[in-house]
């Protein structure tokens, strides 16, 4: 039986929409991540799962230890449910969340937040400055990773942290170590431009030669700066944890000395944009299904929904992968839509109302955001109906 044949056995008592999860898939991508990181503890990057019981299932496989959330009302949540070891990789400015943080003993205890500037210290004060009996609140120094060239005229990676060598890194470290109330316990910096951007992009050589060529001369910038830093670092604090990248580097991030631990997220439901990558390939295990509604005309089926595009600079790399059954594309004048989606192609003739299209989205978590529940799939059933963030009502962004 092929997927589509598994997915449609499995889901026949369903009505589209609906999202699935393949469990045979998951375990199948958590294992490579973990042969990938030859030993190091993956984090596991809650904002490419947003769903509580999913986490759950991946923190109870080998090599999975400890959270990166993205917001701390979300991490804040999460302990509350039991979770632990929880870093906010983003910094916040919710000072209700800090005051509730500071206040709570085992949400001290297991989350740990992100400053990039003294700024971020003040700030956290000011929030916290109410609380009676407050507790040691868990920095982490967010470094910024990005590549620089020409002087500065080229720039690869996240605009994140003005932090990026070692003596910025002591001082800000040096200034959480002397504030009382604060405890310095990790280091982050992720190489969004090695993790995030596959090196094997369809089409295109000269733009698939740059990428490579940047990322190897940001790979070998990056493990001596990282090294210093560190270095710099621990003359000033018992670092717990030095965390970096992402699905697309685990293999790399986790050689370097300095990182003891490697954070991960999308490769566990391989969403599309992590289809181009030289060094590893996954299953896809997140799919939504949507129903089709109309047949304009031969050689088109139009699907009800679709429109569900994922962030970043906006493109057709964007849009969610009509997948099952292959053979289907967007019409280039409406591409995925608010209510309904023209699909063109072939395999539109066998289709009929009410038989569903599988989809992909680009991104990972950002598919929980539509739906309410997960189905899980094992074999060609389905064994489990598990809520999304947004299906138990939590909605952090
Ligand atoms: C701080 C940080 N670490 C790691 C990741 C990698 O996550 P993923 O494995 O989902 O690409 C991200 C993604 O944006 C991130 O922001």
């Amino acid at each position: 039986m092929d997927d589509r044949q598994r997915y449609d056995r499995a889901t026949a008592q369903l009505d589209p929409p609906f999202a699935v999860l393949d469990l045979a898939a998951l375990r199948s991508n958590a294992s490579g991540m973990t042969r990938r990181a030859g030993g190091k503890p993956i984090r596991v990057a809650s904002k490419s799962i947003r769903s509580r019981p999913v986490l759950e299932r991946i923190l109870a496989m080998d090599g999975f230890t400890g959270i990166m959330a993205f917001t701390l009302p979300e991490a804040l949540w999460l302990a509350s449910t039991g979770l632990r070891d929880i870093l906010v990789a983003y910094p916040t400015a919710d000072r209700a969340a800090l005051a509730a943080l500071a206040a709570d003993t085992r949400a001290a205890q297991e989350i740990t937040v992100m400053v990039d500037r003294t700024e971020h210290l003040d700030f956290i004060e000011s929030a916290v400055a109410d609380v009676r009996d407050r507790h040691e609140i868990r920095i982490c120094l967010d470094i910024d990773a990005g590549y620089i060239a020409l002087g500065g005229r080229f720039r690869a990676g996240a605009r994140r942290s003005p932090v990026r060598e070692a003596d910025q890194a002591a001082d800000l470290a040096a200034d959480v170590a002397k504030r009382p109330g604060f405890r310095l316990v990790g280091l982050m910096a992720y190489e969004a431009q090695i993790a995030g951007v596959g090196d094997n992009p369809p089409g295109n050589t000269a733009l698939t030669q740059a990428i490579r060529l940047m990322q190897a001369r940001s790979r070998r910038e990056l493990i001596t700066r990282r090294g210093r830093i560190v270095q710099a670092v621990t003359q000033v604090a018992d670092l717990e944890f030095v965390n970096g990248g992402g699905t697309g580097s685990i293999e790399k991030t986790t050689r370097e000395k300095a990182v003891t631990e490697v954070a991960a997220g999308s490769g566990f439901f391989h969403p599309r944009l992590f289809d181009f990558y030289r060094d590893f390939t996954g299953r896809p295990a997140a799919l939504f299904a949507l129903p089709v509604v109309r047949r304009p005309a031969p050689g088109v089926v139009t699907v009800l929904g679709g429109g569900y595009h994922a962030s970043g600079a906006p493109g057709p790399d964007r849009l969610p992968q009509p997948y099952l059954p292959c053979g289907l594309r967007y019409d280039p004048d409406e591409g995925a839509g608010e209510v309904q989606t023209p699909l063109l192609g072939q395999a539109a003739e066998d289709l009929r109302v009410g038989d569903r299209v599988w989809f992909r989205h680009a991104k990972a978590g950002e598919l929980c955001e539509r739906f309410a529940t997960l189905h899980l799939i094992d074999g060609n059933e389905i064994v489990d109906q598990v809520p999304t963030y947004r299906g138990e009502g939590q909605t952090f962004l």
